[in-house]
């Protein structure tokens, strides 16, 4: 099969096509011939190396851990998927190399979900690590209906989701974004923004909230994650999560390391089907040009997602 892949971590220019062995399939396993798979930070960390002392990691090394596509041959315990059936997946695996920029990949059982009938498999390709994320880190904050969430860095991939679902779940939402992105973010179901370039944080917050708000979920890190305890109410001390910096546990926070569920990823694409969530995909480019889009989500300025088309 062709697939992206590296033979030693670097730069974005260290990814080219390769043509390597088709993926082996195990019982629990289902192989899916891929259509898009989304491009996240975290491929670029995998790429540099950032990631070899959490993961080991085999080369050629493909990279990209989201994935939609088509069931071609499920194994034999991975019955509930049968052959031409439309899935979506969070493909993390316990080691790097067998991911999905590439034509096939094998996907556990509790990788996948599937894609319900009208959503496009394309845009659906970037929706499972954010999507997941996103549910996970607000489910450490344990909203109610009726409180406010600040989301530091509100249009990324992962904000862009975030802000979609506490607003269903009648949470008031503050995004921190640019000024750019501020019609977006509150498209996406923000009551209002704060531009992050204009001032102290704490300061601007208090022109909306004097009191400060109940909870803050964070996307980005830097000073915006170190004023956190600051932004929040008396009697919500604690009630911060971060999924970029786990120092955040020593700031009396929580942390939230995305992990794949089959169950809350049906639930995600479910949502997209009865349009009650929205994909924003800045860009679709083909595999080949993996290594501009590698250096575009590295810029950090990509408003929710870039996608790969195999
Ligand atoms: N722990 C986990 O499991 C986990 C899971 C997913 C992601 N992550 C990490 O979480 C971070 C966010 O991921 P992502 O996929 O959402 O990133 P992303 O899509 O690359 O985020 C890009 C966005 O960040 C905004 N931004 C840049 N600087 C900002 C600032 N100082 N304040 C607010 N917004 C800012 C940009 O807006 P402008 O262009 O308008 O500045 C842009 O829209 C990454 O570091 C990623 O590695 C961790």
């Amino acid at each position: 099969m062709r697939a992206i892949a590296f033979d030693h971590f670097g730069g974005p220019e260290v990814l080219g096509i390769q043509d390597l062995p088709d993926p082996e399939v195990g019982p629990d396993y289902v192989l899916v011939e891929v259509t898009a798979a989304g491009v996240n930070p975290v491929d670029t960390k995998v790429r540099q190396g950032a990631l070899a002392g959490a993961f080991p990691t085999a080369f050629p090394c493909i990279p990209g851990w989201d994935v939609s596509g088509t069931v071609v041959s499920a194994g034999p315990a991975a019955d509930s998927f049968a052959e031409g059936d439309q899935v979506v997946g969070y493909v993390r695996k316990d080691s790097i190399g067998a991911g999905t920029s590439a034509e096939l990949v094998a996907c556990h059982l509790r990788h996948l979900a599937p894609v319900p009938a009208g959503v496009d498999l394309v845009a659906a390709a970037g929706l499972p690590l954010v999507g997941l994320t996103a549910m996970q880190a607000l489910a450490k904050l344990d909203l109610q209906a009726g409180e406010t969430l600040l989301v530091l860095n509100a249009s990324g991939g992962v904000g862009t989701i975030a802000v979609q679902l506490a607003a269903a779940r009648g949470v008031t939402v503050l995004g921190v974004n640019s000024a750019r992105n501020d019609a977006y973010v509150r498209e996406l179901g923000a009551e209002a923004t704060i531009d992050y370039s204009a001032g102290s944080l704490p300061d601007q917050l208090r022109r909306h909230r004097p009191d400060g708000v109940d909870a803050v979920v964070d996307f980005v890190g830097g000073d915006g994650l170190a004023a956190a305890p600051q932004l929040l109410r008396s009697g919500a001390e604690g009630r911060f999560c971060s999924i970029v910096d786990p120092g955040v546990l020593e700031q009396g926070g929580r942390y939230a390391f995305v992990r794949p569920d089959s169950a809350q990823l049906t639930e995600l694409v479910g949502m997209v089907g009865d349009g009650r969530l929205r994909l924003e995909v800045e860009d679709v480019m083909p595999m080949e040009r993996a290594g501009e889009a590698h250096e575009r989500v590295e810029s950090h300025r990509t408003r929710g997602k870039i996608v790969l088309t195999v």
